[in-house]
């Protein structure tokens, strides 16, 4: 059984076999009109109604990107992942909004505002160096009148036990917070920002319960405000590098957007990895790929390499130190590379609001 709490633990053993569960669809099934390394290695995995998406570019309709931010720590490499979906949506052609979740932030993490805006204002940054173009950013704190209503509005169609059964142990704080996101991921569709029309929302798999509520509730206002169901696509998450989940709180166990090379150096040289106790059994029975953290670094980082790197691992040639090095001098040349961009992105900010 795997477990999903949007504001604690995420734990999936097989992210393929708990689709059904779920009720996400495998993306590997559908024909992308690009294609994408971040789709093709399975990192994002699985879909609800991408058909809309596919459809409104082949008719080249209008469609809508969405997604947010939780502005309570340090932007991480594992963030990124959603960001990169959010440029590939955009390339084909999606109106973009990007939101930071200060009130969520603000209700379940207790950060004060100042803060969060600073660390806000961060994300965005990296957002624009990673490719994001032009887009719509907003605050939730910052909403219009009618976005506003609308989080208040979807509280009459849903009940507190079907609330509980998504979510499990409730408090007001975070029923105010899923209220809001519904209200982010259909407000795209108000009528003062175009009408309905298909929107996708790129999320890391810990968001499925929101997006499976606000699915239901589009559904239920659909004579109201004609809202069409929302899409999502959802992708793994990239493994902390001591094992378990990557977390702002734990330094360790991710590499950090702002880490300095010296920093990136030490944790991956310290990095759990599926190499054998000895060179010797290494060489002899090959290292495991599939449960190891640098190697999924080197699938979203390194991905020309990775399937050298993958079938080199597995036949006994490649070590685990050597392996190493090599994803250190990567993520050291992204990141050097990211800053540059993310000075340059300091410039062109304001257009962004
Ligand atoms: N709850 C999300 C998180 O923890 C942030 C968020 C708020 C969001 N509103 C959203 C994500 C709308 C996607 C769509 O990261
Ligand atoms: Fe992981 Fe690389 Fe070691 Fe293989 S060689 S187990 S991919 S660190």
């Amino acid at each position: 059984m795997s477990k999903i709490d949007p504001w604690g633990k995420c734990e999936i053993d097989d992210y393929e076999a708990s689709m059904d569960e779920f009720g996400i669809e495998p993306l590997k099934n559908v024909k992308l009109p690009k294609k994408h390394f971040l789709f093709e290695s399975g990192f994002v995995y699985g879909h609800k109604d991408i058909g809309l998406i596919l459809d409104a570019i082949k008719k080249k309709k209008r469609f809508v990107m969405l997604t947010g931010l939780m502005p309570s720590g340090k932007m991480h490499l594992g963030h990124s992942l959603v960001v990169q979906q959010m440029v590939y949506f955009q390339s084909l052609g999606a109106e973009c909004n990007v939101l930071s979740a200060d009130v969520e932030a603000y209700l379940t993490r207790g950060l004060d505002r100042k803060k969060m805006e600073e660390i806000s204002e961060d994300y965005f940054l990296n957002y624009i160096a990673l490719g994001l173009k032009k887009c719509k950013f907003y605050y939730q704190s910052e909403g219009s009148v009618e976005y506003n209503n609308l989080s208040k509005f979807l509280a009459k169609k849903v009940t507190f036990n079907e609330m509980k059964a998504v979510y499990g142990e409730l408090s007001p704080g975070k029923i105010v917070s899923a209220l809001i996101q519904y209200s982010d991921i259909l407000q795209p569709q108000l009528k003062e920002n175009g009408g309905p029309c298909p929107v996708v929302v790129p999320v890391g798999i810990d968001q499925l319960p929101h997006i499976n509520v606000t699915r239901d509730l589009a559904y239920r206002y659909r004579n109201e405000y004609g809202f069409v169901m929302p899409s999502a696509t959802f992708n793994k998450l990239l493994p902390g590098l001591k094992g378990g989940k990557m977390s702002s709180s734990e330094p360790d166990s991710a590499i950090f957007f702002d880490d300095s090379d010296v920093e990136v150096g030490r944790k991956v040289m310290r990095a759990l990895t599926g190499g054998r106790d000895s060179i010797e059994e290494q060489r002899k029975s090959g290292g495991r790929p599939e449960i190891c953290p640098v190697f999924a670094y080197h699938s979203v980082f390194n991905s020309k390499e990775s399937e050298r790197i993958r079938s080199d691992c597995k036949k006994g040639r490649l070590m685990c130190g050597e392996c190493k090095k090599e994803l250190n001098k990567v993520l050291a040349g992204f990141l050097k590379e990211h800053n540059a961009k993310k000075k340059e992105a300091k410039r062109k900010l304001k257009e962004y609001f």
